[in-house]
């Protein structure tokens, strides 16, 4: 038997810490040392952005080719915090202003173009391996960015194992077949069964009809999504997947050595079993925003400023969350109306409430760690990453049971409190004829606040939090699995 590791290739349009607009590149981030331990040997293959060569440690040519899709590109190989990376640097599609998706907050408009070649090269690379002969048994590709690779690998006769994980099944990738010639894909694979989606090409629809096998990123969200609520027209694929038991829900962890408050340089240290500093760290976020001291909650918001994201059921309630005592401080950018209906709020309790429009990696660890209540009243999600933050960093979840925000929070039920299982506070199960909207949050909050005003059984639920096992340990064993069948 063969002692060697086990190669994958991981394809994104994101990963932490070099480039990051949300969960997706914490978890490309995060997974190749949880994957390291359990004899599989990562690298990541991903766009070099401005700035990006600049972060790496050594980089060396691994591959090129003179015209990839209307221009010269080389992928370079190099390291940068124990990750090793495959660096796509192709400047006509990726060097430019903007971040890795839009510019101005609009799209670029070639992104068919950019991410179809991300994939490209990820298939070629797959196939033929690197100059220094690197090549993966396996290729793990995410979301519409990287949905191609299996498309590609399979219209060239190759059958390298892939496993497309979907992070969020809202974002589709879509453009005009038009395109197809230009993007090396066949017009005979362009029918409601492969590539179309109503008229239009879909990569995210592709990866999922292409791939090996489809993980998503949460047990409720791969069950949510085959149903046309959640589903964005793409239930019909994932019930295939699913009834052909080739589609599962793997649940996100967090890097626990990232975001660890005791170690965490942006934060006064605190841990479980000595957490007199998280009064600290709440002291200082009021102060950082000249805030009061509320008699209830200080809750904090780390997000996106979408739809998805609930922030108009925030609006709703937020005002009378501080009128019952509650304090806000909120972090984001998206929607500008959004961006001004939170400023608005500000300003209308400024004692009360701080925002901060804009993206900001160190404010948000501070805001886990000031926070007592971490809020995330979104209408769907996949799996969700700030709720697992709030509860290492004791900030108590309050969540709408959705995806994989109610698979990793148990609501504070009598039955919970008594039995010692209760990790904060969840609204709006479908299942129980809840619906997610601002009367569930409000009562979800008024709970909050009843709860944090006997300090014992706050301080007991706040521990259970931080005790509950959220590190990569149980998924990173399941991704393995699933890696170890599909190259046998
Ligand atoms: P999504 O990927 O849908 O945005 P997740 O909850 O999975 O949602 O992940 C969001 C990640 O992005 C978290 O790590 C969160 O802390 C971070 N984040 C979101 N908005 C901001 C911001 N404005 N500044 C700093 N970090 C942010
Ligand atoms: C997506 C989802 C989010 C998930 C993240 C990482 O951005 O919206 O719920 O946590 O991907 O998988």
């Amino acid at each position: 038997m063969s002692h060697r590791h086990h190669r994958v290739l991981s394809v994104a349009s994101e990963c932490a810490p070099l480039v990051k607009t949300g969960g997706l590149a914490d978890v490309v981030g995060a997974l190749p040392a949880a994957l390291a331990r359990l004899g599989w040997q990562s690298r990541i293959l991903m766009p070099a952005y401005p700035g990006i060569l600049e972060q790496v440690d050594r980089s060396e040519e691994a591959w090129r080719d003179d015209d990839l899709f209307g221009g010269p590109a080389v992928v370079r190989s190099g390291t940068c915090q124990g990750l090793d990376l495959l660096l796509l640097d192709a400047p006509h599609l990726f060097d430019r202003p903007g971040g890795p998706y839009t510019v101005d907050g609009h799209d670029h408009p070639d992104n068919p173009v950019r991410f179809a070649a991300l994939s490209w090269v990820g298939a070629q690379l797959a196939m033929h391996g690197t100059v220094d002969r690197w090549r993966p048994d396996l290729v793990h590709v995410h979301d519409w960015q990287s949905g191609l690779v299996p498309s590609y690998l399979k219209y060239a006769g190759s059958e390298v194992p892939t496993l497309l994980t979907i992070h969020n099944i809202a974002f589709q990738g879509l453009f005009g077949p038009d395109q197809l010639d230009d993007l090396h894909l066949p017009t005979w694979d362009f029918h409601p069964e492969a590539l179309e989606y109503h008229g239009l090409v879909s990569t995210l629809k592709a990866g999922m009809v292409h791939a090996s096998r489809v993980t998503t990123v949460s047990p409720t969200y791969a069950e949510e999504l085959t149903t046309p609520e959640f589903g964005f027209g793409l239930e019909g694929v994932a019930r295939m997947r699913g009834d052909r038991g080739e589609m599962l829900g793997i649940l996100n962890g967090i890097d626990t050595r990232i975001w660890d408050p005791a170690a965490d340089p942006a934060v006064l240290p605190y841990s479980v079993e000595n957490p007199r500093a998280k009064a600290e760290n709440r002291r200082a976020l009021l102060d950082e925003f000249s805030l009061e001291e509320p008699v209830g909650p200080l809750a904090v918001v780390v997000t996106r400023l979408t739809h998805q994201k609930g922030v108009d059921l925030l609006l709703e309630t937020l005002p009378g969350f501080i009128e019952a005592g509650g304090a806000v401080v909120v972090l984001g950018s998206g929607d500008p109306a959004y961006e001004h209906g939170l400023g608005e709020l500000a300003s209308r309790f400024p004692r009360s409430v701080g925002v901060r429009i804009g993206y900001d990696e160190p404010l948000s660890h501070r805001m886990y760690a000031g926070g007592d209540l971490v809020l995330v009243p979104s209408r769907f999600e996949p799996c969700g990453l700030t709720q697992l933050y709030g509860l290492r960093y004791g900030a108590v979840p309050v969540v709408a049971a959705t995806g994989g925000l109610r698979d990793t929070v148990v609501d504070a039920t009598p039955a919970n409190l008594a039995d010692g299982t209760a990790t904060g506070f969840t609204f709006g199960d479908s299942r129980q004829g809840g619906s997610i909207d601002a009367g569930g949050l409000s009562f979800a909050l008024g709970r909050a606040i009843d709860m944090y005003a006997d300090r014992e059984s706050w301080l007991r639920l706040r521990e259970t939090a931080m005790r509950e096992p959220v590190d990569w340990g149980t998924s990173a064993g399941r991704y393995a699995e699933l890696f170890a069948e599909l190259v046998r």
